[in-house]
């Protein structure tokens, strides 16, 4: 898939830590370091912001959810971690506690290994599950296909990638079924499917119901594929689905799940989840030879600790969604309507280059996408605008505003392939 990207503007962390109160650092100088080079880095305060954060003017900043910046209550968690000693690679009490909330959460036993990128995670899980000459089928457009420069097809020792067309980013339970039927059978000359690997939110911004996602793993069950979860935005799913984190993922046959806490407002937390943990056997060595085993890693475990208390995570994805929610439906209003329904927290919409170049220059940033399904003609581009926990109402208010004096409109630029009043379900 072609795509070209305006540059998303850069800009430094502004919030100050304690409200400029010195903390109270038991590990002494080093750790004061840190906290004075944020100081001495922080641009004045220009960042969007709730209630925790200090207001400045609207950015404008829909590039991605991890141009955001880190949620307080993680950095605090992350200084709280950082007040004395403890065990490296995970033998420490952060990431004990850590794995006993993610067994609460998954209501069982489940073996969750924290790595810091979603690649990694992403990259990792697909070689336990597959061997090199399997194949994992995925969508597309999914980001291990597109945007992983390789990272599960060097992990895996070579296993292949088989994108599958889709609908919205959603693979369908029959395109699913018409692969499969062109394998077997020509060995071994053939790769042979190993896997299915599905993104939840996907990257069109749209969500797999839970019964889309059982007849998934009931199709791919009946291969004896394994079935992977790429939850970069996994809340952003849950909160709008009426499930709970086990009825999205092993009641519907999910196998492994990559689950992210990045773009829902950490730093860098990922993990990789087992619903069966027999599954996990020597992922720890895999881990390590890949060289995603972090020696201070209660770091990893204390944010996602701080992520899953008192259902944070579910409230920082419930606003994203919920600013996509109202840049969606004022974007309508104004007859530009999303081209992909809008379930998590992308907004995709299709805009006259004119309008682009002017919401552009008023120092608005976002991306610009691509997709097979759409054609929008030489004068108009379709953007993508990510929201996050982050984003505030006048961040949505001022873009709407330019878009709403641009008067030219695109005619009639919408996908083939989804109604763009396609339902939803309601939020939890
Ligand atoms: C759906 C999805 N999966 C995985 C990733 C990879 O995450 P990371 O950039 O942390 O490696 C991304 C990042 O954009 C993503 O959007």
């Amino acid at each position: 898939m072609k795509r070209t990207a305006n540059a998303p503007r850069l800009f430094h962390l502004g919030r100050r830590i304690n409200s400029g109160e010195r903390p109270n650092w038991h590990a002494g100088t080093a750790l004061h370091r840190v906290e004075k080079q944020r100081r001495t880095f922080a641009q004045p305060l220009r960042l969007p912001a709730q209630a925790q954060f200090s207001p400045g003017p609207p950015q404008m900043n829909f590039a991605s959810d991890n141009t955001a910046p880190v949620t307080p209550a993680i950095l605090d968690a992350l200084a709280e971690a950082s007040r004395g000693y403890a065990r490296g690679y995970g033998n420490d009490d952060w990431t004990q506690a850590a794995e006993r909330r993610f067994c609460e959460i998954f209501e069982g036993e489940v073996a969750a290994f924290l790595v810091p990128t979603g690649t990694a995670a992403n990259a990792l899980a697909l070689a336990q599950v597959s061997p090199p000459w399997g194949a994992i089928l995925c969508h597309a457009g999914s980001h291990i296909l597109t945007d992983g420069c390789g990272a599960p097809e060097f992990f895996g020792n070579g296993l292949k990638l088989v994108g599958l067309e889709g609908a919205a980013g959603k693979i369908a339970a029959d395109g699913l079924g018409e692969t499969l039927a062109g394998y077997g059978g020509h060995t071994p000359h053939q790769v042979i499917p190993s896997a299915l690997s599905i993104t939840q939110a996907t990257e069109a911004g749209t969500i797999y119901r839970t019964n889309e996602i059982a007849a998934l793993a009931q199709i791919a069950r009946q291969r004896s594929l394994a079935v992977h979860m790429d939850g970069a935005r996994f809340a952003n799913a849950l909160v709008r689905l009426n499930a709970t984190p086990a009825e999205m993922t092993w009641r519907s046959g999910v196998d492994a799940l990559s689950l992210g806490a990045t773009k829902g407002g950490a730093l860098a937390a990922e993990a990789v989840i087992f619903f069966d943990p027999a599954a996990a056997a020597c992922f720890g060595e895999r881990r390590k030879r890949g060289g995603h085993l972090l020696s201070k890693h209660r770091f990893i475990a204390a944010q996602f600790l701080a992520y899953l208390a008192d259902d944070r995570w579910l409230d920082l994805a419930r606003h994203a969604n919920a600013m996509a929610d109202k840049l969606a439906a004022a974007l309508t209003a104004i007859g530009l309507r999303p081209v992909w329904p809008v379930d998590a927290n992308l907004v995709f919409v299709v805009v006259p280059r004119a309008l682009d170049l002017k919401l552009r220059t008023a120092g608005a940033s976002y991306y610009v996408r691509s997709s097979d399904s759409l054609e929008t003609g030489a004068d108009n581009v379709l953007i993508r605008l990510v929201t996050s926990f982050a984003t505030i109402e006048e961040d949505i208010e001022r873009f709407v505003d330019l878009c709403a004096k641009h008067e030219e409109r695109p005619i009639d630029v919408y996908p083939n392939d989804v109604p763009p009043s396609a339902s939803r379900p309601a939020a939890k």
